[in-house]
């Protein structure tokens, strides 16, 4: 058995790239934004801008403040408003589902299937019928998400929304960097949203998002809700509701830096998880990666039937873990008004799920440590269910 690691195992890890990228140059570039002095949307953000597109193979890519302002900003181009129903997977971070409410539509959550976690489209098929048949509703968009930086069943949930007149917003938050058959992250839905922030795969030193798209008008929407609604031709005339979605320069400069590493960060994260794919004992159910698919891997998730008891084993042996998410969007507090769908599976993976250490730095000797531990724990419960 190996040796408890005398470092602290860390489950994610926002701070070792620095020393990878080297610190004087992260510290050249903010010197440069204190020298020309535009803080915000300055020179740094049009070049992460044009680098972002270039990267995920878009025309477009609009960086502003966070993940869930991207989400908003992709809807108030669409005019996503009051009447509209906007379907979204409810096993996912808040911010999936609080974008449409916060503009006042009505999220309708969508299951998830058992094995990947991500949104189901038999399940999808399933809530527009019933808002059809309700009649009460705009069918408006459809926001999928790449749980854990896996890629969703993309194609088969576009066929549909499209098929019911509806566009369709990838949440990437978590799975910039993953690959779907040969296509990057928001690079392949009508629109995409990421996130920047420090625990995520392509992660800033804070705050930061993105949104993608390959149509102009769409953009200049975007770039225009960013900024109050503002009118490209006067600056003192908004034309639309907007917000201050702005992306600072300082955290544009990071994430430059920090683009220069992604590739070989993406291919550590990949290694890693093969590694726990092959080494983690069968006890533990793994999240299913569609075939011609490569995750980005911004969390290691593992389904096991006693969770609880798993968590406390790994935490008293030093092993970092957590349950994301212990309640699926639907049945929190802010949005039980809009509980108005079974999603049993989604129910089931909050109770089930645990994240494990997940970051490019996990040395060989940590990950040996994981495996072996865990694997304990799996001889032990698999011995008491035989
Ligand atoms: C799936 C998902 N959507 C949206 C967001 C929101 O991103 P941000 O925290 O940058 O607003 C996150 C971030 O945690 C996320 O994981």
């Amino acid at each position: 058995m190996t040796d408890k690691p005398s470092k602290k195992i860390n489950l994610f890890d926002c701070a070792t790239s620095q020393n990878i990228i080297g610190r004087g140059k992260i510290m050249a570039a903010l010197e440069k934004v204190l020298e020309h002095g535009a803080y915000c949307q300055g020179p740094e953000t049009k070049e992460l801008d044009q680098k972002l597109a270039e990267y995920s193979g878009t025309k477009y890519c609009s960086t502003c403040g966070s993940g869930t302002d991207a989400l908003t900003l992709a809807l108030m181009a669409w005019d996503v408003k009051a009447g509209d129903a906007v379907f979204v997977s409810s096993f996912t971070f808040v911010s999936s589902a609080e974008a449409p409410v916060l503009l006042g539509a009505t999220p309708i959550f969508v299951d998830s299937k058992p094995d990947t976690y991500n949104m189901d489209p038999e399940d999808l098929k399933r809530a527009i019928a019933e808002v059809k048949k309700e009649g009460k509703l705009n069918l408006k968009a459809v926001i999928p998400v790449d749980i854990f930086g896996s890629p969703c069943e993309l194609n088969e949930i576009i066929k549909i929304a499209h098929e019911n007149g509806m566009k369709v917003l990838s949440d990437s938050c978590q799975s910039y960097g993953s690959v779907y058959y040969g296509k990057k992250a928001g690079s392949i839905a009508d629109m995409s949203a990421t996130s920047f922030y420090p625990t995520k795969p392509l992660a800033g030193y804070g705050d930061g998002g993105a949104v993608f798209t390959n149509s102009n008008e769409e953009n200049e929407l975007v770039k225009s809700c960013r900024v109050h609604g503002m009118s490209p031709d006067d600056h003192y005339d908004n034309v639309r509701l907007g917000m201050t979605g702005r992306m600072n320069s300082f955290q544009a400069a990071v994430i430059l830096q920090k683009l220069t590493v992604f590739d070989k960060e993406l291919e550590d994260r990949y290694r890693i998880a093969k590694r726990y794919d092959s080494e983690l004992s069968p006890y533990f159910g793994k999240q299913r990666i569609l075939d011609n698919c490569r995750s980005a891997y911004a969390l290691y998730t593992i389904n096991c039937e006693h969770r609880d008891e798993l968590m406390a084993y790994l935490k008293e042996a030093g092993i970092p873990c957590g349950a994301y998410y212990p309640r699926p969007v639907n049945t929190q507090t802010a949005y039980k008004k809009w509980n108005t769908r079974s999603v049993p599976v989604c129910e089931k993976l909050s109770k089930t799920v645990l994240s494990i250490p997940m970051h490019p730095y996990i040395e060989e000797d940590e990950q040996s440590y994981i495996i072996e531990t865990m694997n304990k724990f799996a001889d032990k419960y698999s011995a008491k269910a035989a």
